[in-house]
């Protein structure tokens, strides 16, 4: 196919994901046919990846738990976006900073299981998790609570606070592959002290994958008087999410690692009444009008670029057309494939949580040998992207073809010798 060719196919998919209207989106045919999924799977998700993604054939790509993969609408939309902006086409300037975006939000708190007042955009889950440490009064020697998995993003936002205000950070173990998920949440609970004014954990770690019992915690959590705050950024996309049923009273998302969203864009999510309590860190004016803007006072930030939120809704509007059960169901199957062929080779250990209940689409290998150089190079030879060393982190999504998995651990056999 030419590049012309191919901006043609793309000006037909941006037509129907990047427009707002329901209808429009209706009309999104360019996915093949619902049938084809129960007929024959690997047939239909072959196509989601031929037709939908610009991956080319050789490409494996492991790691959508840093970024996932943008797929062909989501990119439409957002160059759509630009040259309509550059046309001067709308009345309002073409950016967002200043807006409030409440038909985005509307749409996108809906999938979430929330208010529109409940929710901000941001650019990641990081700035999510430090305007909600920053934004929050604790008091020096207040003591806030962290698991001992947790990423960068949702500890330094606590760490600060320790250095600047003299807040207790303090954190602890939890299992990586428990008997029951009731283990972590009773780990954790039973970790409160006196002081502990806030618990601060990831739903899935960013370290091996695991699953926790967001909910349970929450709950647990509240019943203490203790405020919960979930580091979300592997939630949102990978596993079904209702942020009023999980009952925290702050989520930060991350929408460009499993929902489809270009880089740059996250989410804040605050329960009724919690984000009122919140200090926000960067303003612009109207920050404190707290009665007309709720959750958009986070969102007063300046000049940005709106064509990433407008990938972000078509990401959204893509993942629906795709089905949430089915992606849900296909990253299982893909994790499942690769747990159970690291569990046949014996230069391999496990290290992530092989109970259904507590993984989804993350799964993480340890190789016994130490030198693993030669395994590295081979991956990269042969064009496979994955995180890690020695411990390989294997995260796949619906572009993933079952045999990109059984390449991988083919490359890795042949590099060892196995
Ligand atoms: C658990 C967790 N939290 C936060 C982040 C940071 O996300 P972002 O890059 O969207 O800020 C990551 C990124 O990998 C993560 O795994």
């Amino acid at each position: 196919m030419n590049r012309r060719q191919v901006l043609s196919r793309l000006a037909v998919g941006a037509a129907l994901f990047s427009a707002p209207t329901p209808g429009a989106f209706a009309r999104a045919a360019s996915l093949p046919e619902p049938g084809l999924l129960s007929r024959d799977p690997e047939g239909y998700w072959t196509r989601v990846r031929q037709e939908q993604f610009l991956l080319p054939h050789d490409r494996i790509f492991l790691n959508n738990g840093s970024l996932g993969v943008t797929p062909k609408p989501v990119l439409r939309a957002m160059t759509n976006y630009l040259e309509r902006a550059a046309a001067m086409e709308m009345d309002d300037a073409p950016r967002w900073g200043y807006e409030t975006l409440d038909a985005e939000r509307e749409e996108m708190a809906e999938f979430l299981g929330c208010h529109k007042d409940e929710l901000a955009f941001t650019h990641n889950c990081t700035e999510a998790m430090s305007t909600i440490a920053n934004g929050l009064d604790l008091q020096p020697s207040d003591e806030v609570i962290l698991t001992n998995q947790e990423h960068a993003g949702g500890t330094m936002c606590w760490r600060v606070q320790e250095k600047r205000r003299g807040l207790r950070m303090r954190q602890v173990g939890i299992p990586v592959t428990p008997k029951d998920p009731s283990e972590i949440t009773d780990r954790l609970i039973s970790a409160i002290g006196p002081r502990t004014r806030v618990l601060s954990f990831s739903g899935i770690t960013t370290t091996t994958g695991l699953v926790l019992p967001v909910k349970q915690i929450c709950s647990a959590a509240r019943e203490k008087g203790v405020i919960s705050v979930v580091d979300g950024a592997h939630m949102d996309g990978q596993i079904p999410v209702n942020l009023s049923d999980l009952g925290c009273d702050y989520f930060a998302g991350s929408p460009h690692k499993w929902m489809f969203a270009p880089a740059g864009c996250g989410f804040l999510y605050g329960r009724d009444g919690a984000l009122d309590r919140l200090w926000p860190s960067i303003v612009s004016s109207r920050w404190d009008d707290k009665e007309n803007l709720k959750a958009a006072r986070f969102m007063m930030v300046g000049t940005n670029n709106r064509a990433i939120f407008e990938g972000m809704m078509a990401g959204l509007r893509f993942l629906k057309h795709l089905g949430q059960a089915n992606i849900y169901t296909r990253l299982q199957y893909l994790a499942s494939l690769a747990i159970r062929l690291a569990r046949q080779r014996n230069y391999l250990e496990l290290v992530s949580s092989d109970d259904p209940r507590c993984y989804q689409a993350i799964v993480k290998i340890r190789f016994k040998p130490e030198n693993v150089q030669p395994v590295l190079d081979a991956l990269k030879k042969n064009k496979i992207v994955f995180l890690g060393g020695r411990e390989i982190r294997l995260s796949a999504h619906v572009h993933t073809r079952p045999g990109d998995i059984e390449k991988f651990f083919a490359v890795c056999d042949r590099a060892l010798g196995a």
